[in-house]
């Protein structure tokens, strides 16, 4: 379980440390920098699928992503007293992602490259990679190390051993290394991350494959746009009896039917007062982004680590009890991590025990933890430059 989030530099998250527990909700008013979180965490994702690259470049770039304030508030701007200005800044800006869990840390340090050595002046470089044990960085716990083109690993005797050969600026250590003896930390860190899984708004219009029959093929998982609906709802692999009961507590009296017509699947739904059950076709947008969310959240695949980010999308406020019921359950076998600014399921997931809330709001464009000050925020320590 990740116990802690680290961003920097990345958009309005200047600073950010974000304490996490079993399950948590980030919430704030709009701008806060809820979803650049979400984003964040994607991107720590894609690094370890070997994305994370090509995912800034669709963002716009690194620089339009890089925090674009000063890389430090004086006393007197904080105040109010002085206009905020940039003054020579100490170290270059660099996007910096991490997270720490009970038995690993991983972080990234992404720069801009020396102007003049390549011809790629816009993407990014990996200048700093490492893999600790334990929940802060410490010398002593270093296990994976990359600077630069080089990395170094820690063997069984605890003496360092450098890999033989460099590593590309555009590559992450985890997907280029993979040296099961040498660095067994780092397979499974990148396992771990590469389980995690992300629901942001899944589509519903009448072209949305969603709505239409699908060739049913075994999917445990739900994909990222849900088009697998009927598949992964089928009863056969998945928990009947919790998907009737979720169904029931959000539709009171109906029913969620797959339809198999040589092979193709499709969703159905009896409905109270009808005589026939309503095609996938024919739901509306809530109903179904609502049995996408149950699919998504009953899954017979539980990943270690499970975001969604504003499930309440085009939910009646009356249906977020049932969600949020719903995610408490599924934080029973999976971390979980709400965005969300719905305050009816912000309030059924603060109930639930265990629960850890954060919110955001922002100082001079950056944005902080309300309340960070009162708050027993974790220790954090990056890498040095
Ligand atoms: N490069 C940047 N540097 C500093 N701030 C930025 C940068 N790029 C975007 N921002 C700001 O980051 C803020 C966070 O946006 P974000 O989309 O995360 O907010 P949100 O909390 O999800 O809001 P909403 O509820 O409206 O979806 C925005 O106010 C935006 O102006
Ligand atoms: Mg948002």
């Amino acid at each position: 379980m990740l116990s802690t989030l680290a961003i920097a530099n990345y958009r309005s998250l200047r600073d950010l440390i974000v304490p996490l527990g079993r399950l948590n909700i980030v919430t704030g008013p709009n701008g806060s920098g809820k979803s650049s979180v979400y984003r964040a965490l994607r991107l720590l994702a894609a690094t370890a699928r070997g994305g994370v690259i090509p995912s800034l470049a669709r963002e716009g770039g690194l620089q339009s992503t890089l925090w674009a304030g000063p890389e430090r508030f004086s006393r007197a701007m904080l105040a109010g007293e002085t206009p905020v200005q940039g003054t020579r800044r100490a170290e270059p800006v660099n996007l910096r992602l991490g997270f720490a869990g009970d038995e690993f840390g991983y972080a990234i340090d992404l720069g801009l490259p020396v102007p003049g050595e390549t011809q790629f002046g816009l993407d990014p470089v990996i200048k700093r990679e490492c893999i600790w044990s334990g929940p802060v960085l410490r010398p002593s716990a270093l296990l994976v190390d990359r600077h630069g083109a080089a990395i170094r690993a820690r063997g069984d005797d605890g003496e360092w051993q450098t890999i033989p050969h460099p590593v590309a600026s555009f590559d992450s250590m985890m997907t280029e290394f993979s040296d099961p003896r040498s660095a067994p930390e780092m397979i499974a860190v990148r396992e771990q991350i590469r389980s995690w899984r992300f629901y942001d708004h899944f589509r519903t219009d009448a072209e949305s494959p969603v709505r239409l029959p699908q060739i049913g093929t075994h999917t445990p998982v739900l994909g990222d746009d849900g088009a697998d609906l009927a598949a992964e709802t089928i009863r056969e692999i998945g928990d009947a009896n919790a998907l009737d009961t979720a169904i029931d507590d959000a539709f009171p009296g109906s029913r969620v039917a797959i339809t198999n017509v040589e092979g193709r699947f499709e969703v159905t739904m009896q409905q109270q007062g009808l005589l026939r059950a309503l095609k996938g076709a024919e739901l509306s947008d809530g109903t179904l982004r609502y049995l996408l969310l149950v699919a998504a959240l009953l899954t017979p695949r539980p990943p270690a680590l499970l975001v969604l980010n504003e499930p309440e999308t085009s939910l009646h406020p009356d249906l977020l009890p049932a969600l949020g019921r719903l995610i408490a359950r599924a934080s029973l076998r999976s971390q979980v991590i709400v965005v969300s600014h719905a305050a009816r399921l912000i309030s059924a997931l603060e109930r639930e025990e265990g629960s850890e809330s954060v919110v955001l709001d922002k100082q001079l464009g950056a944005t902080r933890i309300v309340d960070a000050d009162s708050r027993d925020l974790p220790a954090w320590k990056w890498p040095a430059r």
